[in-house]
């Protein structure tokens, strides 16, 4: 069994994730948070809050999961959203094309289908299933559509994003944020994909949980406030550049914006968040790298992306957060779609004064040629200026009951005025961070799985950070006698009265619970034995170093919470228990 195999197994048989439906024979891509695995992954997903709510002062909104067509026309997916296929032509197995050279191309979403056909060709792939020959590369949409009501008529599409939630509700978060530059929202919730073939466990899901976040900012000036506060951390960046001579660059985020290897401030900062948010759920630094995309692999709406990749065993490097500056991309294309204004009147610090040449009409000869019209005509043309004369000399106007009129040049003057401009709309530009909630929680399961010899046996553990772990302590009575139990079970109850979660074990020997409890992270079991009847004191056993303490137990509460807080060393929480024997 390699590693993938063993944190797989390990987070099926302890509730952490199983494959959905198992029970009517299953389907792939859909798979069911157990009793760990759920808790897990909320706490994940709080933490992300604790950094990109709270931290940052984004808005949360919920939005619907299933979209009207409107908004995937507008956004691009109705027509590009397709992966390139081919199949096999003798067993008819489907598969990912640019999968399947990835082995041979670094960055096969470079590709055109043809491209990819011919490296198929020309490296003579076969199917994986039966060694085949595969047929040409075309392409195949990855949203599921529905119908909304039972006419059949008006089609609904699962989003394949949470991102466009935010955009099309852009005119009600603007008046919530007070008509002013920069404000984001987010959303945490579920995305759907009709991927090609996922095989990869929760890597690549049909249903998953995406964390978005969609910054709107001003396009004339992409500095961040907070961004002196990231400038001097220093991560390894896998630039464009850096791709060419395939080596990672070691660099603080001032110089990456200064030498121009990361577009700007804003999204420097944000990569920088991400890399903090990833190291605080318990990411191995390691094995986490930012690559850039390359410019022929950006999407569509894109102007600079980074992929925060984490290395996985047997999967190579993963992405599992994209980081982008989404331009204006996506509000000019649904004012275009929707015909609602998608901008921002900007003020100006300082109204700035402007001379203008415009259109004035002469009424003395408009009053007699239009009559009851010629107040409506001169304020048609004094909205109009000299630029506005077609090459035939004439002005066109259009009155408010559809009329047009032409009127001569002869009819006006030109008058110099001097204009006070107090700021000008603006289409905001958006910096997106993109997580995949269930790749992350994976690549935290992956990372923290480490196996330590003992003499006899193999202990399995995993180091999960206090600040995720389903069960933060476990309290376990030596042996399951009333005397114990009862001390046990008030100290449960004070725990979870302070609101931890707390696993209560009595079945199999201590050992055991020991090692059941290492398997899924708990980071520190409290034990009540007779010398807690004795002396009044229990132990907390720290599951990494396997060390254990006493402590008074009137003590054990607070200790607890110090400890999992960070606030206080294990060493420094009790007396040392020398002959501690598991
Ligand atoms: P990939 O190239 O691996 O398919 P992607 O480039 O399509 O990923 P994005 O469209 O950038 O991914 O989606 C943003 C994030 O959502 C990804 O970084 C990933 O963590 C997550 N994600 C995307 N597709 C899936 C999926 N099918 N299953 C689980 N998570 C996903
Ligand atoms: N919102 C980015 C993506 O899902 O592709």
């Amino acid at each position: 069994m390699d590693k993938y195999d063993k944190v797989t197994e390990l987070a099926k048989r302890r509730g952490f994730l199983w494959p959905a439906f198992e029970l009517y024979g299953g389907a792939a891509g859909f798979y069911d948070y157990g009793p760990l695995g759920a808790p897990l992954k909320r706490r994940i997903e709080d933490i992300w809050r604790q950094f990109f709510v709270i931290q940052e002062g984004f808005a949360e909104i919920e939005a619907p999961t299933i979209g009207v067509e409107g908004i995937f026309q507008a956004s691009g997916h109705l027509s590009g959203f397709s992966d390139p296929l081919t199949a096999c032509k003798e067993c008819k197995e489907i598969y990912r094309a640019d999968h399947l050279i990835k082995h041979i191309v670094e960055v096969p979403d470079a590709l055109s289908n043809e491209e990819i056909y011919r490296t198929i060709k020309e490296n003579e792939i076969g199917c994986p299933e039966c060694g085949g020959e595969l047929s040409e590369v075309y392409e195949f949409n990855l949203m599921f559509k529905t119908m909304i009501g039972p006419g059949g008529k008006t089609p609904g599409y699962l989003r394949p994003e949470t991102a466009q939630g935010m955009f099309i509700n852009f005119p009600r978060l603007l008046r919530h944020f007070r008509d002013s530059l920069p404000f984001a929202a987010v959303q945490i919730g579920k995305s759907f994909r009709n991927e090609i073939s996922p095989r990869q466990g929760v890597i690549r899901l049909r249903e998953f949980t995406q964390a978005e976040a969609e910054i709107f900012i001003d396009p004339r000036d992409k500095s961040h406030p907070r961004f002196a506060e990231v400038k001097d951390m220093r991560m390894r960046f896998y630039s464009q550049e850096a791709q060419e001579k395939g080596v990672e660059e070691e660099m603080t985020f001032g110089e990456a914006v200064e030498r121009g290897i990361v577009a700007h401030e804003t999204l420097a900062y944000y990569v920088a968040r991400t890399y903090q948010f990833l190291l605080a759920v318990g990411i191995a630094p390691d094995k986490l790298r930012f690559r850039q995309h390359k410019s022929d692999e950006m999407a569509h709406y894109a102007a600079d992306c980074w992929d925060a990749e984490v290395l996985l065993d047997r999967l190579g490097w993963i992405e599992i957060v994209g980081v982008a500056d989404r331009t204006d991309y996506d509000l000019k294309a649904h004012a275009t779609q929707s015909k609602v204004k998608l901008s921002v009147f900007v003020h100006y610090d300082q109204p700035v004064k402007r001379e203008r040449l415009m259109v004035k009409p002469d009424m003395k000869a408009l009053g007699p040629r239009f009559k009851g019209k010629a107040k409506a005509v001169a304020d048609c043309l004094k909205a109009l200026s000299p630029e506005d004369r077609h090459s035939d000399n004439k002005f066109h106007i259009m009155m408010d009951d559809g009329e047009e009129i032409e009127i001569d040049s002869s009819l006006v003057s030109f008058e110099t005025i001097e204009e006070e401009i107090r700021g000008e709309e603006i289409v905001p530009h958006v910096v997106e961070p993109s997580f995949g909630i269930d790749r992350i929680l994976y690549t935290v399961l992956d990372h923290s799985y480490y196996e330590d010899s003992t003499d006899d046996e193999i202990r399995a553990v995993l180091r999960l950070k206090p600040a995720v772990a389903p069960i933060e302590v476990a309290v376990l009575p030596l042996m399951d006698r009333e005397e114990l139990v009862s001390d046990a079970r008030k100290i449960q109850e004070e725990l979870r009265g302070l609101g931890m979660r707390v696993d209560y074990d009595t079945s199999g020997s201590i050992g055991r619970r020991y090692r059941r409890n290492d398997e899924v992270g708990t980071p520190y079991e409290i034990t009540v034995d007779y010398e807690t009847l004795e002396q009044g004191t229990v132990t907390i056993r720290d599951r990494d170093s396997m060390k254990q303490i006493r402590v008074p137990k009137w003590q054990v509460v607070e200790k607890l919470r110090a400890l999992l807080d960070g606030c206080l060393r294990f060493e420094e929480a009790g007396d040392p228990v020398q002959s501690a024997k598991e």
